[in-house]
């Protein structure tokens, strides 16, 4: 919504929330007080604030001004009843919708950003319309690509944007009306319009695709550490055919975000509900691979450390689920410390963006154990030279840049020794870390060979 109204000054453009804590952080003068941190959005607020963009917790108020309603609420995986750990939770959507149809009492376009299982318009509709004051509603899909930390490039520079709407002259009206806004600073030629349904899954599967493609170079990091391979030339030399391409094939210690997992096991939900059951086993595999790649990378660890990791201190560097974003959402450093945890060991956490209390929330989310025993065994570090400390390994969870410029020698000699990298990211150079001294285990190339 910050890109529109900075794209589009002739546009108004009103965020509301029930939260008012988060709106008064999108309205704080101090913009490193914004709610979500992505690099360059601090300057588009500042631009458009005020001006054409506005945040507010009159929710009633703005749906009543609005000819254009976003809906953009989470759709979690359900934690509770039929289809719980699988199917998208709706409550939130509906929420907005039953919202909407109470308050509006002129004909409205309203946007699904949210991503959201197949066919869910035909229930935001229904809702609309069966509850609605007479009023008409054209529902359009809009579906978001963009990733997180890249949050503004690739949202002024879209490879393309999406919108689905009914094929009828209604439809096709209210989908132009949303293909203009966008026109404002996307070629035409990368707008695409389709029907509802093809762009609801045609977002469920760029993502089905873009995960199933980490799970696969993840897969071959495995088979590259055992035979001597390394999973970064393996990357290389497959990504220079232009039919694979090189983008996304990074050998990691598994994905994580909120999107991957929920949509997949989301896509998994709808076929086996067709009863598509091979379709949803294929997809389902993905996932098991990720959980599997965060399970290998702690058991190496544990082997690593002569079988125990008990009483004995292990860094992390990095918490988010990539770089460049404070976002911690399934990422893999929670269970990956999780499993360490359960095995006694004290971790010292390092992120330049993450905060302890989202650290500490993130654990105890999991309910393995007390938060108190979570608070006993994890510390958070605000500087990275202290994390370190008489540790015995370093573990890379999130590929920052700032841990390549660190002064690593430093670092060593402050560890217990042998001292031991577990490098999530291949993000080192292992002929460095190992001249310096480090045992150096990189994901997709295995440990220091003796
Ligand atoms: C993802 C998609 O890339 C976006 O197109 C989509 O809009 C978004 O989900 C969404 O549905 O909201 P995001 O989760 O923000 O974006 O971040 P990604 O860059 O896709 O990374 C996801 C995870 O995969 C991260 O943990 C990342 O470290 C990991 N990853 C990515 C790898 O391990 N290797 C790679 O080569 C690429």
């Amino acid at each position: 919504m910050a890109i529109i109204a900075q794209q589009c000054p002739h546009i108004k453009v009103t965020v509301v929330d029930l939260n008012e804590k988060r709106i008064a952080d999108w309205n704080d003068d101090n913009l490193d007080n914004l709610p979500v941190f992505e690099p360059g959005l601090d300057a588009i607020v500042r631009e458009a604030r005020g001006r054409n963009l506005f945040f507010s917790t009159e929710v009633d108020k703005a749906i009543d001004e609005a000819e254009m309603i976003f809906i953009s609420v989470n759709t979690p995986t359900k934690t509770y009843g039929k289809g719980k750990g699988m199917a998208a939770d709706l409550k939130y959507i509906e929420l907005c919708a039953r919202q909407i149809a109470r308050v509006s009492k002129q004909n409205k376009i309203v946007v699904e950003k949210s991503t959201l299982p197949v066919r869910t318009a035909s229930a935001i509709k229904s809702i609309l319309d069966h509850t609605g004051n007479d009023v008409k509603f054209e529902i359009l899909s809009n579906p978001e690509f963009l990733a997180e930390g890249t949050a503004v490039s690739d949202l002024l520079n879209p490879d393309r944007v999406l919108i689905g709407g009914d094929i009828t002259p209604e439809g096709n009206k209210a989908s132009q009306d949303l293909v203009d806004i966008y026109a404002n600073w996307v070629p035409k030629e990368r707008i695409l319009t389709t029907n509802v349904w093809s762009s609801e899954l045609s977002k469920l599967t760029a993502n089905a695709f873009l995960a199933q493609r980490v799970s696969s170079i993840n897969a071959m990091s495995e088979i590259c550490e055992k035979t001597g391979a390394d999973v970064d030339e393996v990357s290389r030399a497959i990504g220079m055919d232009s039919r694979i391409g090189s983008k996304f094939l990074k050998a990691s210690v598994g994905f994580g975000g909120s999107c991957f997992q929920k949509d997949i096991l989301n896509l998994v939900y709808i076929a086996k509900s067709y009863g598509l059951n091979e379709v949803a086993d294929y997809w389902e595999q993905v996932i098991l691979m990720n959980e599997y790649q965060k399970e290998r990378f702690t058991n190496q660890m544990i082997t690593a450390l002569y079988n125990t990791v008990s009483d004995k201190k292990i860094t992390f560097f990095g918490w988010a689920f990539k770089k460049d974003t404070n976002d911690t959402r399934e990422s893999a450093a929670i269970k990956v410390a999780d499993n360490l945890l359960n095995e006694q060991a004290k971790i010292s956490v390092y992120d330049p963006k993450v905060k302890a209390n989202q650290i500490y929330a993130d654990l105890d989310y999991l309910k393995t154990r007390k938060e108190t025993e979570n608070k006993s065994l994890l510390t958070v570090e605000t500087e990275p030279y202290t994390a370190c400390e008489n540790s015995h390994c370093i573990a890379i969870l999130t590929e920052w840049d700032e841990f390549k410029t660190y002064n690593w020698q430093k670092i060593y000699d402050n560890m217990l020794k042998p001292a031991v990298i577990f490098d999530g990211r291949s993000l080192l150079e292992r002929k460095k870390m190992e001249d310096i001294g480090f045992i150096y285990y990189s994901i997709g190339s295995g440990i220091t060979k003796e």
